[in-house]
């Protein structure tokens, strides 16, 4: 039997990943390695923990002599590594907690697997999970390709960066066998609601402000987040070593476009009359290094390993937002506690 570790399997695409692999791959035994910081919540879980090829353990990949110990006692056959800081809003209050987590939490991780596998690094493989933040901001043309250089600008795709660039050493200097995927903003179920398209949700349902930075004129790219989770299940399997892949879905929003088609479709669940939520819309201060465009060329992935996104934005959205109204139990758990101090900070002192 093949032992996998995935690492941040309790967080948002973790937990996608997690219940692909935990499901298709039943003769796997898959390892979720999870701090359960604010981001990760075992409830995202809860219809594989009872799976027999499936394993919880808490720690923290900062760490340590406690990742070499684990990395010593599991003999994992490959590493899927998705935990971070990822929320790019915290990175600016607190950067040096991104540099731990995404920096040296991912050289602890290679460093163990380097170490565990010497012998063979050709059967074992690193696969770090990233972002295109790293690449910087577009301006109104272009895209994103696997060879665009580097040009992080907030806390958070600084540490990601950095992350990269080790993945990529320890692949050129010690031949370990990585690979490295880049995906534009994900959305979907159990995405932590300090997120836009999460946290709009939650305050439309609440008739509370939604605040958009500036004007609303930034422009990301979506993916449903089970796209990514089985570009991810291709790249583990098929990606040749050292390679890098991007994933997106070719669907770019203005966020307050974004914002008056979910109002829409709010309008439309919570039986209000039209307009009624996106009376809501509130422009706040603008994030501090705003980029202004992402847009992802995932052309490779396709033609390489033939992979498409499966959902049409307005569908997967609506998917979305049906998904938190049929689940507040978990949406108020989230939203109780810490996040009302970090709600208060970020929203209401400012
Ligand atoms: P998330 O914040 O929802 O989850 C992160 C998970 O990592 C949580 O379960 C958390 O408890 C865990 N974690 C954090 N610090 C840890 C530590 N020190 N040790 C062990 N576990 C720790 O994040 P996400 O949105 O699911 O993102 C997952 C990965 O995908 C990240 O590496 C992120 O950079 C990348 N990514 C995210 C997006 C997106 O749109 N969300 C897009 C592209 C890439
Ligand atoms: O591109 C991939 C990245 O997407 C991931 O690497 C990050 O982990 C993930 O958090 C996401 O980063 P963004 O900063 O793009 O996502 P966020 O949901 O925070 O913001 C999306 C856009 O909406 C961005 O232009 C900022 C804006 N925004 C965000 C929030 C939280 C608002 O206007 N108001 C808000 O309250």
């Amino acid at each position: 039997m093949k032992k996998i570790l995935i690492t941040g399997g309790a967080g948002f695409i973790g937990s996608h990943v997690m219940r692909l692999f935990v499901n298709k791959y039943p003769d796997y035994m898959v390892v979720n390695l999870d701090k359960l910081t604010y981001a990760g919540n075992l409830a995202n879980l809860s219809d594989i923990e009872d799976k027999p090829n499936y394993e919880f353990i808490k720690g923290d990949i900062v760490d340590a002599p406690f990742i070499d110990q684990l990395f010593a006692e599991h003999k994992f056959d490959g590493v899927i590594h998705l935990a971070a800081e990822s929320h790019v809003d915290r990175s600016i209050s607190n950067p040096l907690e991104f540099v731990m987590t995404n920096v040296i939490g991912t050289v602890n991780l290679l460093n163990a697997a380097r170490n565990e596998w010497k012998d063979n690094f050709s059967g074992h493989r690193f696969y770090h999970v990233s972002t295109d933040e790293v690449y910087g901001s577009l301006g109104e043309t272009g895209m994103f390709t696997e060879t665009t250089a580097y040009d992080p600008h907030s806390p958070y795709s600084a540490s990601k960066a950095s992350s990269d660039h080790f993945v990529r050493a320890y692949h050129d200097t010690y031949g370990l066998n990585t690979v490295i995927s880049n995906c534009s903003n994900n959305y979907g179920s159990f995405h932590f609601p300090e997120k836009l398209i999460p946290l709009s949700i939650n305050n439309i349902k609440n008739n509370k402000p939604i605040p958009i930075y500036g004007k609303g004129e930034n422009i990301r790219d979506w993916l449903w987040v089970e796209d990514h989770a089985r570009a991810i299940d291709l790249i583990y399997h098929k990606a040749k070593p050292g390679s890098t892949y991007n994933i997106g879905g070719h669907n770019e929003w203005k966020n307050i476009d974004l914002i008056q088609l979910l109002c829409k479709i709010m309008d439309k669940k919570l039986n209000r009359a039209e307009g009624e939520s996106a009376r809501l819309i509130t422009f706040v201060k603008d994030r501090a290094g705003h980029d202004l465009r992402y847009a992802i060329d995932s052309s490779k992935l396709q033609r390489e390993l033939g992979w498409l996104p499966s959902l049409q934005f307005e569908e997967g959205l609506e998917k979305t937002v049906d998904w938190y109204l049929a689940n507040e139990e978990w949406l108020k758990n989230v939203t109780s506690g810490d996040y009302m101090n970090y709600y208060e900070e970020q929203y209401v002192k400012r």
